[in-house]
């Protein structure tokens, strides 16, 4: 048995001194980003690339100014970090103005990284105004994030909501199913701490992701995919026996979850917990996911769909969130979690098998609906007002009024809204695949048109509107949506970009929907979100003007995965990724040519290679080597 040891040896300075590019990277690879902002504290994040894995604490300084050329400074500190948190920085600053954009960079291994912008929230009486981005669903895999770039020209935002899926844990697909070239790295399932930390470094390379985290701040809650596809407390649909042991896996997920979102840490890794934005709003995020849900159920015609002891928050988390709703004291409550919350009726679509089609969907609250009727009930007895649920998860862009019976119309009248509870707005994914790429165009269109209407024939037969409290319906565009909060309305602009397939800054209005304050009623309305001008932090981000750039490399069993940026295409024939052995003969070169800007790894199995240090290298950049030793 061969015991693979990572030795990323220092890189000798005199290399950086060659290439100025490189001086601007290193060890900075992944950006900064910052997060949860308060009235006077905010986190702030960046990621240091080993440069001697043996080495075990990396040293470094923070600061934080109130003018982009960080020349005003007005906090700094010093951090440590090390391998337990896989070199990541998180840094809670205090003692900030409310309601005031800053500036923030961090310096190591006497480099800079770049300079990001964050907000910290208003205090009572501060803004009359508030803009969030609502996002989430990015797969890799199924597209570019062109989303992220067009949130990250924005600079009329209090912050980005993100509501999960911030990455996907499934294995690369195989070739013939793949509809653009973006690999991932491990190309495997994620499953150990390893796996998901790189995973995350692998996804944090991408050069759209890097602008959106530097432009603002992130309130991140996760969904299923930051462990496994449709997880809960005890398991997950893709979590399997041979995988090992669930409560191991989704706590390596957590850990990574925190080590690299900027979210507050927390000694229990709870995410649920409530971000106050002065008297406009609160947001109460939730974790609809990995705190108490039980198994979906199989089949909502059995009796066993109505057992009362199903939860998907639990007690604990239900009387929490039913109590800061009692308490708030912000014109809005704004409910931020994963899965849709209103009735959503699907069983139609199939005349064939109605209850087979209804029963696909119970991952979402239909899944627990004793729970949700218990929500429901305390909003209606409260007469609470101005409740909003925003949701992601499921790849589509929804306005709904929630009500406890959409089709009992003397609960519900869906001309003015009365018998609504609350709103609910659910944000399209930024890449993942969309209804139209699940099933043909035409039956996806058909299926999106007669889901709130009355259609009829061919091909669903169904002469109702299954879905009236279902006031808007998208099931193929990607995008986000801005959410502009005053106390007079609340509003949702979607916005949708032309394409995932490629790279594109092409984006345009889709439609909007507001509700006045004191009613639950939708409507739509004009595009309401003019710009303003935030000095943005510098947009020039030097990181991406070397065309490849190795940025890492990992070990799992007997593997080595490098992990190598590249902005421009290789011409056909090229090679760049080249192994050496500790004499400097070259052993080995790995064909790679890339097509547009991708992250790309190059993975191979050292079992054949005997015990010896060995070290890679791009022929770009030869002596820009990381080391690795193979020992017994
Ligand atoms: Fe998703």
């Amino acid at each position: 048995m061969k015991y693979l040891f990572l030795l990323l040896v220092a890189i000798p300075n005199f290399i950086f001194a060659q290439s100025a590019i490189n001086n601007l990277k290193a060890p900075f690879y992944h950006g900064v980003a910052s997060g949860d902002p308060l009235i006077d504290a905010v986190i702030i994040w960046t990621r240091v690339a080993p440069i001697n894995i043996n080495k075990s604490t990396i040293n470094g300084t923070w600061k934080i100014a109130n003018n982009v050329n960080m020349k005003n400074v007005i906090q700094s500190g010093d951090f440590v970090t090390d391998n337990t948190k896989d070199y990541t920085v998180k840094i809670d600053v205090q003692n900030l103005q409310s309601n005031t954009y800053y500036y923030y960079q961090f310096e190591a291994l006497g480099k800079k990284s770049i300079i990001g912008r964050t907000k910290t929230a208003p205090k009572t009486n501060d803004s009359e105004r508030l803009r969030f981005a609502v996002i989430s669903c990015n797969n890799f895999q199924h597209g570019y994030f062109n989303a992220f770039r067009m949130i990250s020209n924005r600079h009329d935002l209090d912050a980005v909501i993100h509501l999960g899926d911030y990455i996907y844990e499934n294995r690369e697909s195989n070739q013939k199913n793949k509809r653009i070239k973006r690999d991932i790295s491990p190309t495997t399932e994620i499953i150990d701490l390893k796996d998901y930390r790189m995973r995350y470094a692998q996804y944090r390379l991408d050069e759209d992701f890097i602008k959106i985290h530097q432009q603002h701040p992130f309130i991140c809650i996760w969904d299923d995919h930051e462990t496994a596809n449709d997880s809960y407390k005890d398991g997950a649909q893709n979590h399997q026996p041979h995988e090992g042991d669930w409560e191991t896996r989704k706590a390596v997920a957590k850990r990574a979850y925190f080590e690299w979102l900027p979210i507050r840490n927390h000694p229990q890794q709870k995410i649920n917990r409530i971000l106050q934005y002065g008297e406009l709003a609160d947001l109460i995020m939730l974790d609809t996911r990995l705190e108490a849900r039980d198994k979906k159920p199989n089949d909502m015609y059995a009796p066993s769909y109505m057992d009362s002891s199903r939860v998907m928050l639990g007690e604990s988390q239900r009387k929490w969130l039913l109590d800061a709703l009692d308490n708030s004291e912000a014109k809005w409550k704004i409910i931020g979690q994963q899965v849709i919350f209103s009735e959503l009726n699907v069983g139609w679509a199939n005349p064939f098998d109605r209850l087979k089609t209804e029963n696909y969907l119970l991952d979402i609250w239909d899944g627990y609906p004793v729970e949700r009727l218990k929500i429901i009930a305390h909003l209606e007895k409260k007469q609470l007002e101005n409740i909003v649920f925003l949701t992601g998860d499921f790849h589509t862009s929804f306005a709904f009024e929630v009500t406890k019976k959409p089709l009992n119309s003397t609960v519900y009248n869906q001309e003015t809204g009365k018998g609504a509870v609350a709103i609910e707005f659910v944000t399209p994914s930024i890449s993942s695949s969309n209804f139209d790429e699940v099933m043909p165009n035409y039956l996806s269109r058909r299926f999106e048109k007669c889901l709130h209407k009355s259609c009829g024939g061919f091909p669903f037969f169904y002469n109702k509107n299954p879905n009236p409290h279902m006031k808007y319906a998208d099931l193929d565009r990607n995008g986000y949506l801005i959410l502009d909060i005053t106390a007079e309305q609340i509003q949702a602009n979607f916005y949708y970009v032309k394409t995932v397939l490629k790279l594109s800054d092409k984006e345009y209005f889709g439609t909007a929907l507001a509700t006045k304050s004191g009613k639950y009623h939708l409507e739509f309305k004009p595009e309401n979100t003019s710009k303003t001008n935030i000095i943005p932090a510098p947009l020039n981000i030097n990181n991406f003007e070397m065309p490849q750039i190795i940025s890492g490399i990992h070990q799992k069993s007997d593997n080595i995965y490098c992990q190598i940026y590249t902005k421009k295409s290789n011409k056909e024939g090229d090679f760049c990724l080249i192994l050496n052995d500790e004499n400097g003969k070259q052993l080995r070169i790995f064909p790679c040519q890339f097509k547009d800007r991708t992250v790309y790894t190059v993975h191979f199995s050292t079992a054949e290679l005997p015990k010896g240090k060995y070290s890679l290298s791009l022929n770009l950049n030869k002596n820009e080597r990381f080391y690795f030793e193979i020992s017994d």
